[in-house]
């Protein structure tokens, strides 16, 4: 059992996902890099959960890799899932810590926006109802909106991660203006999303260069960031990236 935010406090936990670093292994198609290996160096480097996201394609994490993973990891699981039943199934037979409802379309390159709770309401209610009775924590990841976090809330989700995609892109393409538009919402959409008691986390696209703003939003509780840290990895290390990562967090925080 792993406390929540509530019970330790205003901390920002990390949480590193894993999946492309399955990428690289995939691409020739044998054992290395093991993922579960890098989820130990996270784990040494400070990360405080490890999160994976199995596709309907398999294109990076697989069944195989979560089991694994919930054999020999001592820090808590978030499975990315899409609201479809064999994912469902896999998350009722694995039991991971958390679960984070996702979209997925098999033709997108990555999460490209958040859950349409507003408009998928019925769609989504069984998977938050039946993880939950399952102790599985449940988030649904959605774009930053207050209408979003309503039907959220309405769906009895305990937790919210709100998509940082947008923001991430624009200051990676230096507009001003769109990041300073991009992170009012992310600070609005926090804001009523912890006044409504939803626990608050965010992730997409976050590297060194976008972690501060977003890192400094006193609602969030957990960041989860993946594709950035493993890029660094190769100039870097992993374990490095993480500690850098989650030295800007804290530096953003205090
Ligand atoms: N959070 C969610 C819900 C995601 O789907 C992803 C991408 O798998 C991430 C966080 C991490 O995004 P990135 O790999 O861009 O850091």
């Amino acid at each position: 059992m792993h406390e929540d935010a509530a019970v330790t406090g205003p901390k920002l936990r990390l949480g590193v996902n894993i999946d492309h670093v399955a990428t690289i292994r995939n691409a020739r198609g044998g054992a290395h890099p093991d993922p579960l290996r890098a989820a130990l160096v996270a784990r040494d480097a400070g990360a405080d959960g490890i999160t994976l996201h199995v596709r309907e394609d398999r294109r990076h994490v697989r069944e195989d890799d979560l089991l694994r993973l919930k054999e020999a990891m001592d820090l808590p699981i978030n499975l990315e899932m899409a609201c479809a039943k064999e994912m469902l199934e896999i998350a009722l037979r694995v039991r991971p810590h958390a679960c984070c409802l996702v979209p997925e379309r098999r033709e997108e390159r990555t999460t490209e926006g958040g859950l349409d709770v507003a408009a998928q309401h019925n769609h989504v209610a069984p998977y938050v109802r039946r993880l939950g009775e399952a102790g599985i924590r449940v988030s649904l990841f959605i774009d930053p909106s207050p209408v979003q976090n309503a039907v959220a809330q309405a769906l009895g989700a305990p937790v919210i991660e709100i998509h940082t995609g947008a923001y991430c892109a624009a200051v990676e393409a230096g507009d001003a203006a769109r990041a300073a538009a991009e992170l009012a919402a992310l600070q609005a959409a926090a804001a009523d999303a912890a006044e409504r008691g939803l626990e608050v986390h965010a992730g997409h696209g976050i590297t060194f260069q976008s972690v501060g703003p977003i890192a400094a939003i006193k609602a969030l509780r957990e960041l989860n960031i993946g594709h950035f840290l493993v890029g660094e990895a190769i100039f870097t290390g992993f374990a490095a990236a993480i500690q850098e990562m989650r030295r800007r967090m804290d530096a953003a925080r205090a």
